[in-house]
């Protein structure tokens, strides 16, 4: 399509007035940056690859932390891509003017390439130039300084230099100034950030970008990632210094086109207007803030539900958000007076949407219904007798005004209310939640390993390098011995490692049988006994599936490829980082083999510890 169709087409569909719609955007960042020798990268999962640190993709520079940390990437020193994120430490916030879980992120990577000089300079000229965003409508951050990096007086003179007033630059220390890692260990540095003045009043003398009162809204990230986290908290310099940037999509539109807020841009629309339709109601008055929260989570969830590496609701991990957030759905709807399951016609506006850049939503439309339905058809009939049980332990509640851990538990046992939902719920009424003690009954109900479900539930997982990266290459053998024993039509669906454990998800439907998973676990420590090296080859896409490579992510790659070989046993288009020899594995053992969803099954395994 090309930009007059898509302008001509936002406007009617939607008679506000779009200067640049998000597709354009989209088209002119990336015509930029390749314009000046970034290569483009296709989005990444919502779903980490292998990496134990978070639960979901939150920014673009997630699937390119090997790179970051010094690995060759195949597609050069600059690259560019629009990447889908996901974020849940912002679902409390969602519902304000600005914060999302699902976001699409602009972003623009120097891997030892460029610096700060040119970082800055390509922002500065984009924005001002080619969005033609008014100059002083902007204000930036750069890094104040500590006993680790000196203040960065040079962000400073460059975006002097560029045409920015001193009054218009703050400087703030390591909370506001320094990013990532994503995780807990991984690639960081100290950044400058971009802002949007929405043009309110200062709320005082000291109102900043920092400040939260809304008048600025952060739109773009640079960070300067010379740095990486370690596990024991200390800071190693990276053999090259990188740049990470990131643009958020909605923010950047709302500063092109002068929306208030992220719901007014053409993104939210569509979905605003087909709520209005459906509940008889209107955005606005009491009613904006389910109307904002239903929006943002049914797309939130439409995108999770349609990635290529979907999950199902569950009660762990990723499956558990995605469960988070369409069970309050359900009841925002109750809110708005609705008890039908309008999620399925929500998802429909978002694949519509958003299909032609995301096909796989079109692609794996039947299973987003699927999954919207039995959730809905799990969780409504719960709810309502649910919520009579929860208003009558609130009516009972002490002067401490506090719900107890036990009495939540019984809500979540028996009626399916996952703990923020009543935590929510308890706030609502200017109540409490003891959640320390809710944890203690979770813990012990599920008899969960050592990392809790508190840790589990603000999505940091445990990390050990080198286990990590044992456990990685025994799921290649797995995958090469799975497709031994059941046939060359099994295909990845998902993979997850934490630092105990590989959990692996592949298309099949049926339950193996005990011999078959004997074999597949025979296979596996044959290789292991064998010691073999395991080789790491760079080739062409076609070479590698020419020489039998598997590997679902091969559209995350540009002409050249990793593969990791084990002769004999597997072939894997992949990232890495693998372990040297297949011996170092150990062991292996298959602890469960179960249904994840139609079609697909899941392992969870386990392989020998120790040095
Ligand atoms: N990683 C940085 C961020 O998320 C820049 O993309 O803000």
């Amino acid at each position: 399509m090309n930009e007059m169709n898509v302008m001509n087409e936002t406007e009617n569909m939607d008679e506000r007035k779009v200067r640049i719609s998000w597709q354009t955007l989209r088209e002119k960042y990336i015509r930029f940056f390749t314009e000046r020798g970034h290569h483009e990268i296709p989005s990444a999962s919502l779903f980490p690859e292998n990496d134990p640190s978070v639960l979901f993709t939150t920014a673009g520079m997630h699937p390119l932390v090997p790179y970051l940390l010094g690995e060759k990437h195949p597609r050069g020193t600059r690259l560019v891509d629009v990447q889908k994120c996901l974020r849940t430490d912002d679902i409390d916030q969602v519902g304000d003017d600005t914060h999302l879980t699902f976001f699409e992120m602009l972003g623009n990577w120097s891997l030892g390439d460029y610096f700060k000089d040119e970082s800055i300079s390509m922002s500065y000229d984009f924005l001002t130039n080619h969005l033609e965003i008014p100059v002083e409508k902007l204000a930036v951050t750069v890094f104040e300084g500590d006993d680790i990096v000196p203040a960065d007086l040079e962000s400073k003179a460059i975006w002097m230099r560029n045409g920015m007033k001193e009054e218009q630059i703050f400087p703030y220390g390591r909370k506001e100034n320094w990013w990532g890692p994503a995780g807990r260990t991984g690639p960081c540095g100290p950044d400058t950030e971009i802002f949007y003045d929405m043009g309110k009043p200062k709320c005082g003398d000291e109102c900043g970008p920092a400040c939260h009162c809304g008048k600025y809204v952060e739109i773009w990230n640079n960070v300067f990632m010379a740095f990486s986290k370690n596990a024991d908290g200390s800071y190693s310099t990276l053999s090259r210094k990188n740049v990470d940037t990131g643009m958020g999509m909605e923010r950047i539109l709302i500063a092109i086109n002068g929306y208030r807020n992220v719901y007014e841009s053409e993104l939210f629309q569509p979905l605003v207007h087909a709520l209005e339709t459906l509940s008889g109601m209107r955005n606005e008055g009491e009613f904006e803030l389910a109307f904002r929260i239903i929006c943002e989570h049914v797309r939130a969830s439409t995108f999770l539900l349609g990635d290529p590496k979907a999950v199902a609701p569950s009660n762990s991990e990723q499956g558990y958000i995605l469960r988070r957030l369409i069970r309050r759905v359900i009841r925002m709807a109750r809110k708005l007076g609705m008890r039908e399951n309008i999620l399925g016609h929500l998802a429909e506006v978002v694949i519509r949407q958003y299909g032609e850049v995301y096909p796989e939503l079109v692609h794996n439309r039947d299973y987003i219904l699927e999954q919207f339905a039995g959730e809905y058809g799990l969780f409504a009939r719960t709810l309502d007798s649910g919520l009579k049980v929860a208003e009558k332990y609130f009516s009972g509640l002490d002067d401490t005004k506090t719900l107890s851990g036990d009495l939540a538990f019984r809500l979540y046992d028996t009626f399916g209310f996952p703990i923020e939902f009543t935590m929510e719920l308890a706030s609502e009424k200017g109540l409490r939640v003891n959640l320390q003690e809710f944890e203690e009954k979770y813990r012990q109900h599920q008899e969960m390993s050592r990392l809790g479900a508190s840790e589990k539930f603000r999505g940091g997982l445990a990390d050990d390098g080198e286990q990590t990266t044992r456990l990685h290459t025994a799921t290649h053998l797995l995958n090469g011995a799975l497709r031994r024993v059941l046939g060359e039509g099994v295909r990845q669906r998902g993979s997850n490692i934490t630092a105990e454990r590989l959990r692996f998800d592949f298309s099949f439907d049926r339950k193996l049988t005990i011999e078959e998973i004997r074999e597949v676990e025979r296979l596996v420590n044959q290789a292991i006994d064998e010691g073999i090296d395991v080789e790491c080859l760079e080739m062409t896409v076609e070479a590698a599936k020419r020489g039998g490579a598997v590997g679902v992510f091969e559209d995350r790659y540009g002409e050249t490829v990793k593969v990791y070989n084990i002769p004999g046993y597997s072939m894997e288009i992949c990232g890495g980082p693998h372990a040297k020899n297949t011996s170092e594995i150990k062991s292996f053992k298959i602890g469960k083999e179960e249904s994840s969803s139609a079609g697909v099954r899941r392992i969870k395994a386990t392989i020998g510890t120790g040095p």
